[in-house]
C-alpha cells in the first residue's frame, strides 16, 4: 500500500513540480490540491499521461485531484503546503505576509480534519512565519510540522561552493541555519568539500560573497523570471523532506522546527539541524555556535518573531 501525499497548492510551480518528482520517483500516491477551477484536474492529467514514458507505478490510480473541500486528500501521510502568492521583482518574502498567512489559515483549516495524523511540510513564504501559523492552526504536536528552507538554501550555497572551486557538487556538503530570508546564517565552518572544511580551501572574502548569494538566491531567480520564484530547487529540497519522512530514513537535513529552548531559543521556528524519520522531526541537532553565529542566529529568530508578533501567533 503506497503512502500518500497531499500537495495543496498543487497548480502552481512549486507544487506541481514537487507531485512531479514524486511521482517518478514512485515516492507516494499524489493528491495535487488547489482552488485554482481546472488547473489541477490539467496537472494531473498531464502527470498520468507521462507515466508510461517514465515506467512510474504511480500511475492513473495514484495521482488525483482535490478542490477547496479537500475530501479527496484524506488520510495522507504527509501534506506539504505551497499554496500562497509569490513574489514579484522588488518584493520581499516578509511582503507576502498577510495574503500568504489568510491562504495558510484556510488551507491549513481545511486539510486537518481529514489528515489528523498527517506531517506538514510548509514552504509558503515567509517561510518560519507560516510554519509557525501552521502549527498554532493545527494544533498539531511540533513534531508534525516542518518549514522548508535549510535543504534548499544548504543546496544554492552548495552549488555556488562547487562553481568557485570547480568540483562536482556531490562533493560538497553545507549548513545553511536560521530564517529562510536575508538575516538566514550560512556557516563555512560547517561546509566541507569531501570532508575537508571550506575555509581551508577558500579566502574569506570569495566566502563572504558565496555567503551573500546564498542570501540572495531567491530573489536573484525571481528578477530573472520576473513572474515568479524558483520552483525546481524549491521542490527538490521539499522532495528530499518527503522522502526522509516516508521512508523513515532518520536522514539529518535542516529544516525549519519548532524551538523549546534549543539554542537558547523559544516559540520560534528556526532552521536548525534535524532527524527526519516516520514521525517527521525525531531529534533536534544542537551544534556548537560561536558568539557570532550564536548572535547571528537569535538576530534571524528576532526577525522572524517580528512577523509572527504582527499576525498576534506568539504565546
Ligand atoms: C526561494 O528561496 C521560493 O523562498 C523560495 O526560492
Amino acid at each position: 500500500m503506497r503512502k500518500k501525499v497531499t500537495v495543496v497548492g498543487g497548480a502552481g510551480f512549486v507544487g506541481s513540480t514537487t507531485a512531479h518528482r514524486i511521482v517518478d520517483r514512485e515516492l507516494a500516491d499524489v493528491v495535487i490540491a488547489d482552488v485554482m477551477e481546472g488547473v489541477p484536474a490539467g496537472r494531473a492529467l498531464d502527470l498520468v499521461e507521462s507515466t508510461p514514458i517514465v515506467r512510474s507505478a504511480v500511475d492513473a490510480r495514484g495521482i488525483s485531484t482535490a478542490s477547496g473541500d479537500y475530501g479527496e486528500t484524506a488520510n495522507s501521510d504527509v501534506i506539504v503546503i505551497t499554496a500562497g502568492f509569490p513574489r514579484k521583482p522588488g518584493m520581499s518574502r516578509n511582503d507576502l505576509l498577510q495574503a500568504n498567512f489568510e491562504v495558510v489559515k484556510k488551507v491549513v483549516e481545511g486539510v486537518v480534519p481529514h489528515s489528523p495524523n498527517a506531517i506538514l511540510i510548509i514552504v509558503t513564504n515567509p517561510l518560519d512565519a507560516m510554519a509557525q501559523a501552521a502549527l498554532k492552526i493545527s494544533g498539531f504536536p511540533k513534531q508534525r510540522v516542518i518549514g522548508m528552507a535549510g535543504v534548499l538554501d544548504s543546496g544554492r550555497m552548495s552549488t555556488f561552493v562547487a562553481q568557485e572551486l570547480g568540483v562536482s557538487v556531490a562533493s560538497v556538503h553545507s549548513l545553511v541555519l536560521g530564517g529562510h530570508g536575508d538575516t538566514m546564517v550560512p556557516l563555512p565552518r560547517y561546509t566541507t568539500v569531501a570532508s575537508i572544511p571550506l575555509p581551508e580551501l577558500l579566502p574569506k572574502e570569495r566566502i563572504d560573497a558565496i555567503i551573500q548569494r546564498t542570501r540572495d538566491g531567491g530573489i536573484e531567480i525571481v528578477n530573472l523570471l520576473k513572474t515568479g520564484g524558483a520552483y525546481y530547487a524549491p521542490s527538490a529540497a521539499t522532495v528530499e523532506m518527503v522522502e526522509a519522512i516516508l521512508k523513515d530514513q532518520k536522514k539529518i537535513l535542516p529544516c525549519s522546527v519548532y524551538l523549546e529552548g534549543e539554542y537558547g531559543l523559544n516559540d520560534v521556528f528556526m532552521g536548525v539541524p534535524v532527524k527526519l524519520g516516520a514521525a517527521g522531526v525525531e531529534q533536534i541537532i544542537e551544534v556548537t555556535l560561536t558568539a557570532d553565529e550564536k548572535a547571528s542566529l537569535h538576530k534571524s529568530a528576532a526577525a522572524v518573531r517580528e512577523l509572527v508578533d504582527i499576525l498576534g501567533l506568539n504565546g
